[in-house]
């Protein structure tokens, strides 16, 4: 049995809630924290607590609490804290050398070996990977290199879109709060609806919905009236995160391949957050079997280490030299832990039970929406499941606060459980992908509780 599922990763028990949250100790740091670094943090908000370890899908505080973790730092610890596999290859690494700037070593060799042969399609042992630091700067390579091989200037995203905060790459991130002091929000981004059937405008059936997408795309790109210029790039998520959890129709995807190979204009697929194995497969675009020109991947990539890459057709590499820069590209503790999470998600074993286990944890969601007068929609696939809050289900009117108020239940009671979504609210379901049944059944039980409490509340 292959190391992923030998043995408990987890803590037993979770969760152990002995104190007020936050705890004592706990509060002692988020006070030296408030004073010493920028208010503009978010989680702290909502996730008041300080961390002393994580094991698997529980994280304790330093008050000894022992949460149960089922936001795994923003979908990046698909394997959970301290996964032995990613343990082992970090203290091989740490030892040889942790930085030296693209001169290859063991671990960038492995590392792209490994990800060339796991590319989704055409891509398998036919790309060329560029090593970026962040989401953000793997979208931003992405954007600049379509730009680069179309020659022309405009990229579509969609609305609900997020692929991150950098430079230029905010302007593909749908919301303008993101855009609206960012240092350079290049002009150069449309946004096409995405394929959100819970919240589609107008009329359009939910079959029907792929269609009225991308007539509006080829307009965009046809008509010289559009008001678009010529577009040089279309940068989609396969299942969107930050924007609901949300699975376009089926023939989504390959109808958005289909256009862009019609106007031979690069798709860029942005697999930061849906890949390595999040969906239950490597790549969320392989359900449909639609091959982007452009891959981004991140997040979950390097175990918790931040590294990201991008991965492209071999006929765009006519590039420049020093096309896109930065000294931390491909940090080699990263590309060890990389080649060690690569290892452990490309098993078939582990992406079904991804799949199977992701089924019953939205089965059991609709199961609760039934009975629920604030959750308008559960949907999603493999670990990326949603429970949309609303204020009341008939007109769908947004229940953000509510959202808030299930999180911070579920927090007391030792649940982390975040939330996305246009309006912010959406709990999402993003556990580590190695979670144990015990910890999903107790979650469960939790979320259901949390959102009882907060019905009769509202
Ligand atoms: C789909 C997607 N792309 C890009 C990003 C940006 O990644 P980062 O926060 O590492 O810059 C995110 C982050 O959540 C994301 O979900």
């Amino acid at each position: 049995m292959s190391v992923h599922l030998s043995g408990r990763l987890s803590l037993e028990n979770a969760p152990v809630i002995n104190t007020s949250i936050p705890g004592p100790k706990s509060k002692q740091y988020l006070e030296i924290q408030d004073r010493l670094e920028t208010s503009s943090r978010s989680y702290t908000g909502f996730f008041k607590f300080a961390i002393d370890y994580g094991k698997g899908s529980t994280v304790v505080d330093l008050d000894g609490n022992v949460f149960i973790d089922w936001f795994a730092g923003v979908s990046v610890m698909n394997l959970g804290h301290g996964h032995p596999a990613v343990l082992q290859a970090l203290r091989g690494q740490i030892d040889r050398i942790t930085h030296i700037t693209e001169v290859p070593t063991e671990a960038r060799i492995n590392y792209l070996k490994k990800l060339n042969s796991l590319l989704p399609g055409k891509m398998r042992d036919n790309s060329k990977i560029f090593m970026t630091v962040s989401g953000a700067d793997a979208c931003e390579a992405a954007v600049s290199l379509a730009r680069y091989n179309s020659k022309k200037p405009t990229i579509i995203a969609f609305s609900g879109s997020y692929h991150g905060i950098a430079g230029g790459i905010v302007g593909a991130t749908s919301n303008f709060h993101y855009r609206e002091f960012a240092g350079f929000a290049s002009q150069n981004y449309v946004y096409a609806p995405y394929p959100y059937a819970y919240r589609y405008p107008g009329n359009v059936s939910r079959e029907d919905i792929s269609k009225d997408v991308i007539g509006r795309i080829e307009e965009m790109i046809r008509d010289p009236y559009s008001g678009v210029p010529p577009v040089g790039g279309i940068i989609v998520e396969p299942v969107q995160g930050e924007g609901g959890y949300i699975v376009p129709p089926d023939d989504f995807l390959p109808m958005l391949r289909e256009t862009c190979d019609d106007h031979s204009i690069p798709l860029i697929i942005d697999e930061v957050q849906s890949g390595i194995g999040r969906t239950g497969k490597v790549w969320a675009s392989e359900y449909q079997n639609v091959t982007p020109d452009i891959m981004c991947i991140s997040k979950s990539i390097g175990g918790g280490i931040p590294i990201s890459s991008i991965a492209y057709r071999k006929d765009f590499d006519q590039i420049p030299k020093a096309f896109h820069l930065g000294t931390y590209r491909g940090n080699p503790l990263g590309l060890a832990a990389g080649a060690a999470v690569l290892d452990i998600v490309k098993e078939d074993s582990f992406l079904q039970r991804v799949r199977s286990k992701g089924k019953y944890v939205l089965e059991r969601f609709e199961e609760i929406q039934e009975k629920s007068s604030i959750i308008g929609e559960a949907r999603g696939r493999g670990f990326m499941i949603a429970a949309e809050i609303v204020k009341n289900k008939k007109d769908k009117s947004p229940g953000t606060e509510l959202a808030g108020a299930v999180r911070d239940s579920m927090f007391q009671k030792g649940v982390l459980m975040h939330t996305c979504g246009h309006y912010g609210n959406t709990m999402r379901f993003m556990a580590p992908l190695t979670i144990e049944d015990d910890l999903l059944e107790k979650g469960i039980s939790i979320f259901e509780e949390s959102i009882r409490e907060t019905e009769v509340r509202s």
